[in-house]
């Protein structure tokens, strides 16, 4: 399986410190935030991975990771001229896809989960997706699924007042059917193509599978307080306190 790392958008909730770098470059603590979903896709066993960035900085992705070598990975670069949503970001990953499964994860999300067998199990489940919750406090900021009787009933796009906490956290793995149902989508309210249609197509044909996230998770890019409480908790994993 090959893996995607979609690190476009605009990073405005991350104003002044996205004026002039890319939100996926910024520190969180002792690494470019890049750097942590990309070393779990390597985890997985995943080393051949697409990285799509935004029109004005991907010469500074080059720069940092070159061909991916230093880190042990090979790395394609794609460019999203604008940023039309998560799901157009993804679409630009057809051709290195080359009709295989895909392993999606937000260049700003960052765990502690291993997705090895995550990877083992979807190379069998052969057709669909594979997504991944996680209990959060506050559901009006993510996409979030309600279940019924362990399964999934239908996900929604940041729901206000949800009766749900259970959120589809910023990790995906699609067959390649995924790029013609991106094909069919029609923007959102907000004006973007919304990965949470694309999970609900595969929902409603019955070939969507989940697995609740183990360990911690961070949004990083979520706001300038995420930036700093992940950076935070990194440290204290790190030195051990
Ligand atoms: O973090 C998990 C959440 O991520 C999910 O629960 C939501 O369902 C999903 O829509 C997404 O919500 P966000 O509001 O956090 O998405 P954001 O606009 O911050 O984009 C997340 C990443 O996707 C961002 O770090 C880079 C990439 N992206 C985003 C857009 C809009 C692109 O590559 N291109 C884009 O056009």
């Amino acid at each position: 399986m090959k893996g995607i790392i979609l690190a476009g958008g605009t990073g405005s909730r991350l104003s002044p410190l996205t004026k002039v770098t890319n939100k996926h470059l910024l520190p969180v603590y002792n690494k470019p935030m890049i750097y942590y979903p990309l070393q779990s896709l390597q985890l997985a066993g995943i080393d051949q991975i697409l990285i799509v960035s935004g029109k004005g900085h991907a010469g500074h992705f080059l720069e940092l990771l070159g061909d991916g070598r230093e880190l042990g990975v090979h790395l394609s670069y794609a460019v999203q001229e604008e940023p039309g949503g998560i799901a157009q970001a993804l679409n630009l990953a057809e051709d290195f896809a080359d009709e295989g499964p895909v392993a999606v994860v937000l260049g700003d999300n960052i765990f502690d989960h291993n997705l090895s067998s995550a990877v083992h199990d979807f190379t069998k489940q052969e057709k669909g997706a594979k997504i991944f919750l996680k209990k959060v406090d506050h559901p009006e900021q993510y996409g979030i699924a309600f279940i019924k009787n362990e399964k999934i009933e239908k996900i929604v796009e940041k729901p206000k007042n949800s009766a749900s906490n259970l959120a589809v956290i910023g990790v995906y793995f699609y067959d390649a059917q995924v790029f013609k149902v991106i094909k069919n989508l029609k923007p959102s309210s907000r004006g973007e193509l919304e990965i949470t249609d694309v999970n609900n197509f595969y929902l409603q044909q019955d070939i969507l599978t989940y697995e609740i996230m183990k360990g911690w998770w961070g949004d990083a890019g979520e706001s300038i307080d995420t930036l700093f409480e992940t950076a935070r908790i990194l440290y204290n994993k790190v030195n051990q306190k």
